[in-house]
């Protein structure tokens, strides 16, 4: 294995020099993924704001750690006593060499992720699998201390967009749905399944930070202990109906006969999912004046997308296609800033998501939307 020295954030570390060039398949080895580097930027971040928030001897596990570039840099940038697992050999080598290389010393161990976090807790728990994180929450929810946070990719994005609906019922017990705005519905789907999962244990989901990028979904949620805490978490799980003709969309705590829309369409139903809110506005608040006291790692990406994020929070659920929009309304689309400036002068909350950047985030119902469309290409 030819290694290459790459660098994030204030870290520079060795990488397997193939994995520069193509895209990690499972199976493959040890493999360092480029395109994940906003993810560990962001993570740094998490890790920064609990040791400054709840202080102490703070733990934090890389169950998978792979090249370690995560729990290096983890261990590097944030400074709490990191836990770099994984159950690869080579994987284990290469991050004693990585802990070395960074001038680190930091606990390795080579062992199956859900033995070790059946044995032992931990204050933040990171699961970055290939493929589905599924098969490691229920020991993460376990081993997970008081006020944990959890953070948790999942690169499964078919199953959990509804491309393939036979695994996502297989792996989060739920019913995806594949259309106008799957990917936040492919986010509360895995959203739903954590807190699920945390409720088996009395332990209950805050989510702090939902994202979606092209390849990934990754949530930073605290975990909370407590019967009662586990009972109010779960008010926020539920189900989506979503009206295929009139593009209604409404939260629901169960779905019974509930199917016939207003317009005399059937609806379509998915869940169990995640209908609170996605983010905590003062996590991002607090992620953003850290990378700034701190300069690295926040560059500009880091910023715009707590920036983006930071507008979607408490706001409307779910978004609508810019496009789609415009051609139900047989209109041809204005600039978005301009659609966005007219619903907001009716009264609306309206603004761009960091789930799609053809999409707009509005408590404007589907009439009135398409409605302000065909008005404003007129
Ligand atoms: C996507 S990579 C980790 C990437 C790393 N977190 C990073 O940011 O570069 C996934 C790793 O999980 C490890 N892995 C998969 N299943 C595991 C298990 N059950 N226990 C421990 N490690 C496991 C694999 O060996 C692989 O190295
Ligand atoms: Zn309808």
């Amino acid at each position: 294995m030819r290694l290459v020295e790459v660098s994030e954030g204030a870290t520079s570390f060795l990488v397997p020099e193939n994995s520069l060039e193509g895209v990690p398949r499972a199976g493959e080895g040890v493999f360092y993924n480029p395109e994940m580097r906003l993810n560990r930027d962001l993570t740094v971040l998490a890790v920064r704001r609990h040791v400054e928030r709840w202080g102490g001897e703070v733990t934090y596990l890389d169950a998978t750690a792979g090249t370690g570039a995560r729990g290096v840099r983890v261990a590097k940038e944030a400074g709490p006593n990191v836990v770099l697992n994984d159950r690869s050999r080579e994987a284990v080598e290469l991050v004693r060499r990585n802990l070395g290389h960074a001038g680190l010393e930091a606990e390795v161990t080579r062992r199956d992720a859900n033995a070790l976090m059946s044995e032992r807790g931990f204050d933040l728990i990171d699961v970055d699998p290939f493929g589905s994180p599924a098969p490691f929450l229920d020991s993460a929810a376990r081993s997970v201390h008081m006020h944990g946070t959890l953070c948790v990719t999942a690169t499964d994005t078919a199953p959990l967009c509804g491309a393939h609906p036979s695994a996502g019922r297989r792996r989060y017990d739920a019913r995806p749905l594949n259309g106008e705005h799957e990917k936040e519905v492919g986010a509360r789907l895995l959203l739903g399944f954590v807190a699920r999962t945390l409720a088996r244990y009395d332990r209950a989901a805050a989510p702090l930070l939902t994202l979606y990028r092209r390849h990934y979904f990754r949530l930073f949620l605290e975990a909370e202990r407590g019967a009662g805490r586990s009972d109010a978490s779960l008010e926020n799980v539920g189900y989506l109906l979503h009206c295929p003709s009139c593009r209604r969309d409404e939260f629901a705590r169960d779905v019974f006969n509930d199917e016939t829309c207003g317009c005399g369409e059937n609806r379509i139903y998915a869940g169990p999912l995640w209908t609170g809110d996605i983010h905590d506005a003062e996590f991002l608040d607090d992620l953003k004046r850290i990378g700034g006291e701190t300069r690295a790692p926040c560059p500009g990406e880091v910023e715009g997308l707590l920036d983006l994020t930071r507008r979607e929070a408490g706001g409307p659920p779910l978004y609508r296609d810019f496009h789609l929009t415009a051609s139900r309304a047989g209109a041809s689309p204005p600039p978005m800033r301009d659609f966005l400036d007219e619903l907001q002068g009716r009264g609306y909350v309206a603004t761009r998501t960091h789930f799609d950047p053809e999409a707009v985030k509005t408590d404007a119902p589907p009439s009135v939307y398409e409605e302000v469309m065909a008005e404003m290409s007129r």
